[in-house]
C-alpha cells in the first residue's frame, strides 16, 4: 500500500532517532518516497546525510538555506504528503504540536499538514506518565492524530517502563494497514447515530439519560478515515466531529433524530443506530417554566417515542446493512436477538451496564456482536476507538 505514497518523516531529538534511519529504510524498500524534516536537536542525534543518502533527498530542517536564502515552504510539503510520521515524537514536540508552538520547520509542517499524522512517541517513563505529557497526547489524539503507543522495556536511562519508541517493523504496518482501510470504504454511505435525545418538558427541562455519544463518534471517525462519507445524527453532546468526511446533523429530540434519519436512509449503504434514544417523550411541552408554587406535585404524562432503528427496519431494502446497539442490565443475550429480530437488524453490539467499563460516559466499552445467523462475537474491554475498528471491520464492504 505504500507504493508511491509520500511520506513526511519528522524526527525530533531523542535517542530514539537511531531507529529512524530503519524506519526510513524500510519506508523507501516499500516504494515510498520520503521526506524527513529534523528538528535542530534532532540532528545532535543523526546525521541528515545519513538521512539524506538513504531518502535520495535533501533534508530540511531550517525555515530557510542559509547560504542561498532559499525557503523552504511547510506549506508546500504539508499538501505534498499523504502522510506524516513523527518519530520519534519527544515530549517537547509534542507539546508543541499540541499548542501550537511553531518554532520550528517540523511543528510548522505539521500545523500545515492536511494528511494523517502518525505519532511515535519516546521518552523516559517518568517524563511519558507526567500529567502534562498525557493531556498533550489526548490532545493529539482529538485532533485526529494517530498515536502510536510506546512499549514497555528497558529505557535510555537504564530504567525499565514505557517509553520505547515502537519498533520501525510496527509503524509501517501501522501506516500501511491506514492505506488499506482508508480505501477499503471508499465510496460508500453511512448514517450513525449518537448520544441521548432530550425531549422536552418546558423551556428549561429537558426528560434525557447519560449517554455521551463517545462510541457513535468513534464510529464515525472510523468509517470516514476509511473513505466513507458519514452522515452523523447526533444528539446533544460535548463532542466534535474531526475527520472531513463528516457531516454532523445535530438534533435534539427523538422525533427529529427519526426525521433526518428517515430522510437520508435511501442514499446510505448501511446505518449504525448507537445513540440512547429516549423511549417516551412528554404528552404536553409547557410553554413556560413550570412553577414550584403549586399545591399538587405535577404530573408527567408520557407518550411513546418513534422506534428509529425499527422505522428504517421497515425501509431496509436488499443490499443496506443495520446495526443496533442494545445496552442491557439482565437477560442480555435473549434481549439482544430479541431487538435484532422486531427491528429487522443484521448486527446487534450488545453492551452490559453490568461490566466494568462498559456503557455510558466512559471511554471504553466491552462488547459481544451478535448477527442474524445468531454467530456471536465477544470482544474484551478496549477503548472505544478500538470497539469501533473492530465493529467496522465485521461490517460487510
Ligand atoms: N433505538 C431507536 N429508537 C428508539 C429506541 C431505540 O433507534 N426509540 C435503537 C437504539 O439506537 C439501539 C437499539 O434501538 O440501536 C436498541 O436500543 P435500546 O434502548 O436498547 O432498545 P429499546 O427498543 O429502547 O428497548 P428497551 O428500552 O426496552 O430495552
Amino acid at each position: 500500500m505504500l507504493k508511491g505514497k509520500h511520506i513526511i518523516l519528522g524526527i525530533t531529538g531523542g535517542i530514539a532517532a537511531y531507529k529512524s534511519v530503519s524506519l526510513l529504510r524500510l519506508l523507501i524498500k516499500a516504494g515510498a518516497e520520503v521526506q524527513v524534516v529534523i528538528t535542530p536537536s534532532g540532528k545532535e542525534f543523526i546525521t541528515p546525510v545519513t538521512l539524506s543518502a538513504l531518502s535520495g533527498k535533501p533534508v530540511v530542517s531550517e525555515f530557510f538555506t542559509a547560504n542561498t536564502g532559499e525557503w523552504h515552504s511547510h506549506v508546500d510539503l504539508g499538501l505534498w504528503a499523504d502522510a506524516m510520521i513523527i518519530a520519534p515524537a519527544t515530549a517537547s514536540t509534542i507539546g508543541k504540536m499540541a499548542n501550537g508552538v511553531a518554532d520550528n520547520m517540523l511543528v510548522t509542517t505539521y500545523l500545515s499538514a492536511k494528511s494523517q499524522v502518525f505519532v511515535a512517541p519516546a521518552m523516559d517513563l517518568d517524563m511519558m506518565a507526567h500529567p502534562s505529557t498525557v493531556a498533550n497526547i489526548e490532545r493529539l489524539r482529538s485532533y485526529g492524530n494517530i498515536i502510536i503507543e510506546p512499549t514497555s522495556g528497558e529505557l535510555a536511562s537504564h530504567l525499565t517502563g514505557k517509553g520505547r519508541m515502537e519498533e520501525p517493523e510496527e509503524i509501517v504496518k501501522v501506516i500501511d494497514r491506514y492505506f488499506e482501510a482508508q480505501c477499503s470504504m471508499a465510496g460508500k454511505r453511512v448514517l450513525i447515530t449518537a448520544g441521548p435525545t432530550y425531549e422536552r418538558l418546558d423551556p428549561v427541562r429537558f426528560i434525557g439519560n447519560y449517554s455521551s455519544g463517545k462510541m457513535g463518534y468513534a464510529l464515525a471517525e472510523e468509517a470516514a478515515r476509511r473513505g466513507a462519507k458519514v452522515t452523523l445524527v447526533s444528539g446533544p453532546v460535548a463532542l466534535k466531529a474531526v475527520h472531513p468526511n463528516i457531516e454532523v446533523i445535530a438534533v435534539e429530540s427523538a422525533v427529529e433524530m427519526r426525521d433526518k434519519c428517515v430522510a437520508c436512509f435511501a442514499d446510505v449503504d448501511m446505518a449504525i443506530l448507537s445513540a440512547a434514544v429516549a423511549d417516551y417523550a412528554p404528552v404536553e411541552v409547557q410553554e413556560r417554566k413550570i412553577k414550584r408554587e403549586h399545591d399538587d406535585v405535577p404530573v408527567i404524562k408520557l407518550k411513546k417515542n418513534p422506534d428509529i432503528a425499527a422505522t428504517l427496519g421497515g425501509l431496509k431494502r436488499a443490499g443496506q446493512q443495520l446495526i443496533g446497539f442494545a445496552l442491557e442490565t439482565d437477560n442480555e443475550k435473549a434481549n439482544a436477538i430479541e431487538k435484532l429480530r422486531r427491528k429487522n437488524l443484521d448486527k446487534i453490539v450488545l453492551n452490559s451496564l453490568r461490566d466494568a467499563g462498559a456503557g455510558f460516559g466512559t471511554d471504553t466499552n466491552k462488547v459481544t456482536v451478535i448477527d442474524v445467523a445468531g454467530k456471536e462475537v465477544a470482544l474484551p474491554l478496549m477503548s472505544k476507538a478500538d470497539v469501533a475498528v473492530a465493529i467496522i471491520d465485521m461490517l460487510n464492504v
